[in-house]
């Protein structure tokens, strides 16, 4: 492949007809989320909270990778409608109640997922992988655009067209030599294309990302591959993904995962330890789900991500 914008290439390696997230084994193959195992079990519950406290009763997942979450939500509360969007088929071992619909990926969304009401629509996870422009600032100051080829190599390419230029400068301002910058407007408009889809109800991105005055000066843009981070390249074989701009993205409220989780009622105490005199079992449960809590609120882990809030009608 010549080299291309990392956008496009990004685009090609996750999207395209061969791309990453075609593939059958599917991101947990390739890396682990809170939306697996413990940590998606008390992730899930607190989805549910979410939603019945708004009084929504239609739970839909984008980028729900083979359905984990979904599995989860529907063990924790059976009655709520489920949906889940990814870019592949409806994974076989899903519940039979859980409607799935397949997204052509990245910034775009299907036809059908259209006109939701009372949803609570989440995307864990799913911005990061919503390719961007990456560029950085060359010797004589100017924020142009990084190309890369099929093995990973960068060049140099246009000057940043005027509305990424308009987003860095508004978001993310960068001058000297080196600086690189991620530009999240992709991520904007994604994310605002999913916000037409909703008539009545609350969407939550759940993200890894940063605010205004914390932008990592070399960007964040890397790869994983069998549960290894790697060096970024474009070919399909492994993830490429790029911490989200929270605050860019149109939002109600922002908040870290520890603060959103705590007040739905996830809690890291460890379980009395008469406990495991009086009922081991329930004790070595409840341990587990103390544990998985930790996890879910761990400062410099999942705590950090940013949960963007945005009810709409
Ligand atoms: C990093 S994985 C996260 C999977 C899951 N949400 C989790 O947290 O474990 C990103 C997922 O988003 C999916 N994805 C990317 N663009 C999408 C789109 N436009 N519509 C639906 N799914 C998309 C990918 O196929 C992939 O399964």
């Amino acid at each position: 492949m010549e080299a291309v914008a990392w956008e496009q290439a990004w685009h090609e390696a996750l999207y395209g007809p061969h791309g990453f997230y075609r593939s059958q084994e599917g991101p947990v193959g390739h890396f682990a989320t809170a939306t697996h195992g413990p940590t998606g079990v008390l992730l899930a519950e607190a989805l549910v909270r979410l939603a019945e406290q708004h009084g929504l009763t239609h739970v839909v997942d984008v980028g729900a990778g083979r359905g984990e979450l979904l599995t989860l939500l529907h063990e924790a509360n059976p009655s709520l409608r489920l949906t889940g969007v990814d870019v592949v088929g409806r994974p076989s071992d899903l519940p039979d109640q859980v409607e799935w619909l397949v997204s052509p990926g990245g910034a775009d969304l299907p036809d059908g997922l259209d006109r939701l009401t009372s949803a609570l629509v989440v995307a864990h996870e799913w911005l990061d992988v919503v390719p961007c422009p990456v560029a950085e600032v060359d010797a004589q100051g100017v924020l142009r655009l990084r190309w890369v080829d099929r093995a990973g190599a960068e060049s140099w390419g246009a000057p940043l067209t005027a509305d990424a230029l308009a987003w860095s400068k508004a978001h993310w301002p960068a001058g000297d030599p080196g600086q690189r910058v991620e530009v999240g407007l992709t991520r904007d408009l994604a994310w605002a294309g999913l916000l037409r889809r909703i008539d009545s109800g609350l969407a939550v991105a759940v993200d890894y990302g940063h605010r205004r005055g914390e932008r990592p000066a070399d960007g964040t843009l890397t790869a994983y591959r069998s549960g290894r981070q790697v060096e970024p390249v474009p070919d399909g074989t492994c993830d490429l993904t790029a911490h989200v701009a929270m605050d860019s993205l149109d939002h109600t409220q922002l908040l870290d995962q520890r603060t959103v989780l705590r007040g739905l009622g996830v809690n890291g105490a460890p379980p009395p330890h008469d406990l495991a005199r009086s009922d081991p079992a329930g004790y070595l449960r409840a341990l587990e789900r103390a544990g998985a809590a930790a996890a879910l609120t761990a400062p410099g882990g999942f705590g950090d991500f940013l949960w963007a809030f945005r009810s709409v009608g």
